[in-house]
């Protein structure tokens, strides 16, 4: 089964709970929600009252993907705030195996996110601890980039890993998901897509984003 996820890091933040709403009604699975600190990546986003606000407005799963450095600091508010899932990237965990036992122990799902230049070597260690892996397919910081073709390589080797070990750990992807990527990343062995500007961007509505790109993964 394959996920749709909107990324409200495209959204417009002055009606945020109108178009979660939206996407809510248009079909997705859930949202996720960018938090980004000005360090790990340059801009500043949302917070655990964002989550929160959210929370309240969607039945949607809540999957916060934690662009932050120190990201063990800010477990509990975002799971406290009702994150169905939280994703720490490898690249700003010196730690990692500590911060997803931490995350386990919230009793929410865990995920572990990997920017395009990141060898799946540096998280061999660690794919039994969890439920989701994100692979990057632009570098993390800003929505409405060019999806990276060089990451379904990638994909595909990480599927492989995975099936190899008798995982059921999902591939989530990120960055330049649209109709036109989405059908190459499932095929590669994602289920998990993330998508910000081909939901709320555009002219069209959101619901007719999220209806183009759900038909874009149907098999043929
Ligand atoms: C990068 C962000 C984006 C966003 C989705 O740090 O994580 O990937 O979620 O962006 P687009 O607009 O490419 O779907």
């Amino acid at each position: 089964m394959i996920t749709i996820e909107a990324s409200i890091l495209a959204a417009d933040y002055a009606r945020l709970g109108e178009q979660a709403c939206e996407a809510q009604a248009a079909g997705v699975d859930g949202i996720q929600i960018d938090v980004m600190d000005g360090s790990f990546v340059p801009d500043i986003t949302f917070g655990p009252g964002v989550v929160r606000a959210l929370r309240r407005e969607v039945d949607l799963f809540l999957d916060v993907d934690l662009m932050i450095v120190n990201p063990e600091k800010h477990l509990r508010p975002f799971a406290d705030a009702g994150a169905d899932r939280l994703i720490a990237h490898r690249e700003a965990c010196p730690h990692p195996h500590k911060v997803l036992g931490s995350i386990r122990d919230l009793g929410i799902e865990v995920g572990i996110a990997l920017a395009p230049g990141t060898s799946l070597s540096a998280i061999e260690e660690l794919l039994e601890l969890v439920d989701l892996v994100q692979v990057m397919t632009v570098n993390p910081g800003w929505g409405g980039q060019p999806f990276l073709p060089t990451q379904l390589d990638k994909i595909r080797r990480l599927r492989r890993v995975l099936d190899e070990r008798g995982l059921g750990v999902r591939i989530g992807v990120d960055g330049g998901i649209n109709t036109t990527t989405a059908p190459l990343v499932v095929e590669a062995g994602a289920s998990v897509l993330v998508a910000g500007s081909a939901i709320y961007g555009g002219a069209d509505p959101v619901a007719e984003n999220v209806a183009q790109l759900r038909a874009s993964i149907q098999p043929k």
